[in-house]
């Protein structure tokens, strides 16, 4: 793994393939103290082609090990997103011995059918693995759903609904989701939509989420819902929801729309299974307006670092807040003290910069000796968050590249508490315990480890340098 440090751009903190293209995470679990994380893989190219699905390991979630391939394309498609479940009951049958089966659940894209016209080209399939994720074997009877006329019919997100003992599955029907549920994975009944009418429709709903949250002592539901193209800042982007699910519909709190993410870098994000009490979301650091033209050479694309959510009680509303998870901190090799207006050099591009300060203007250049730069921060007179990255380096490989994106400030404290992680490629920015998030990747000519926070008053601010996780 230590070559990859010797390549342009390539994260060192962050989950890449080995080479060749991926997009979207997918089927992520946890079981017998391993992480399974999946993803859309084009093993013969670094832009888009016939979707596998690439499989990595990981026992921190930080440090990831390749594995072979989980799933290639068969006759009823490519393998599209989805995502994967432990039969612990074997309502499928599929177990054997004893052995709870591990379940994919996605979407075979019949890509002759597309290039005949054939609207029914999505149908939805399963796959079992009884070696704990690492081989599966297609179900003989898929596909499970069939396609019932819409073009945009994707990426099956399936969970346990133990109130009522059966699976939901919340699949992207193109500008909405439907749900559905299952005794046993193979025979799936629709429940009901939801989203026709709410949230961003500036593109197709894809990649969709559900799962159930503690908070103030009540279970409420979450709904993440990808969307390409118009997220807020353009392009991919992934909004949610908040409500009530009792098994058969989604009832929002209200009819905002709000983002787990406002950087122009976190999509098709969705979160592990079988974590417990946890919820762990990770998102394909990327974005669709020009994922397949970035200046990499041997692969494309990488991960979001996982982040931990939670959702925080605000004015009355539920809200998520994002945090990058607390292992993090076991890379950390040293730590400097940043004052105010003053530039510190760092050891190399990986450093976790946090701080507090009074809410008023503030900035944080990270910069080169080629006066390349990302700028990050707060203003108070919109009373939103920033990161421009203009200057950033590299950006003619597409229009849609440069600028700034902005992020609303939602807490209402007088203080602002912040965290920074940079890599290589890319910033993640988290204000306010996480209730402002902003990633974006960028990919200058020499590593960018100049940081200067240019504020009116600020107490001293924590660099830490980190070390590689891959
Ligand atoms: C999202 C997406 C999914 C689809 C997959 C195909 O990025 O378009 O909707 O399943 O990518 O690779």
């Amino acid at each position: 793994l230590a070559v990859f440090a010797q390549e342009k751009h390539r994260p060192q903190l962050h989950f890449t393939p080995p080479s060749m293209w991926m997009n979207d995470p997918n089927g992520m679990f946890y079981a017998d103290g391993t992480y399974h994380l999946y993803y859309q893989y084009h093993p013969e190219s670094t832009v888009w082609g016939p979707m596998h699905w690439g499989h990595a390991r990981s026992k921190d979630l930080m440090h990831w090990e390749h594995q072979p391939i989980a799933l290639y394309p068969d006759s009823l498609g490519l393998i599209f997103s989805g995502s994967a479940v432990i039969d612990h009951q074997n309502t499928s049958g599929l177990g054997s011995k004893g052995i709870a089966p591990v379940v994919a659940i996605y979407t075979s894209h019949n890509m002759a059918w597309e290039k005949a016209g054939r609207i029914d080209r999505e149908n939805q399939s399963i796959a079992y693995s009884l070696d704990g994720g690492q081989t599966f074997s297609k179900f003989a009877g898929n596909p499970v759903i069939k396609n019932p006329g819409i073009a945009d019919f994707r990426d099956p997100n399936v969970t346990w609904f133990a109130p009522g003992k059966k699976w939901i599955m919340v699949l992207a029907t193109q500008d909405r989701e439907t749900f559905y549920s299952s005794p046993d994975l193979k025979n799936w009944t629709k429940e009901s939509e939801f989203g026709a009418k709410l949230g961003a429709h500036g593109g197709v709903w894809e990649c969709p989420d559900l799962f159930p949250m503690q908070v103030d002592g009540k279970t409420k539901w979450v709904l993440i819902v990808n969307l390409n193209p118009g997220a807020a800042n353009g392009g991919s982007g992934a909004q949610y929801f908040v409500g009530d699910f009792d098994g058969h519909q989604f009832i929002p709190q209200d009819e905002e729309t709000r983002w787990v993410d406002y950087g122009r870098d976190n999509y098709a994000g969705v979160t592990f299974h079988e974590t417990g009490d946890k919820r762990i979301f990770m998102g394909w650091m990327s974005n669709w307006d020009y994922a397949t033209v970035v200046p990499t050479a041997t692969w494309r694309s990488a991960n979001t670092l996982p982040r931990d959510l939670k959702l925080h009680n605000l004015n009355g509303k539920y809200v998520l807040a994002s945090t990058p998870i607390a292992a993090v901190s076991n890379y950390i090799t040293g730590t400097q003290t940043i004052k105010s207006n003053k530039v510190v050099k760092s050891a190399s591009a990986l450093q976790r910069l946090s701080g507090k300060l009074p809410v008023q203007d503030f900035s944080i250049t990270l910069s080169n000796n080629k006066g390349e730069q990302v700028i990050i921060g707060y203003e108070a007179a919109s009373n939103r968050y920033f990161v421009d990255r203009d200057a950033a380096g590299d950006h003619s490989f597409s229009a849609k590249f440069a600028g700034k994106a902005y992020a609303p400030r939602l807490a209402k404290t007088d203080t602002i508490d912040f965290t920074l992680i940079t890599d290589v490629a890319s910033a993640e920015f988290f204000a306010d315990g996480g209730l402002s998030a902003l990633t974006t990747i960028y990919f200058p000519s020499e590593t960018l480890n100049n940081f200067k926070i240019t504020t009116a008053k600020g107490l001293p601010f924590t660099l830490e340098n980190l070390k590689p996780s891959m």
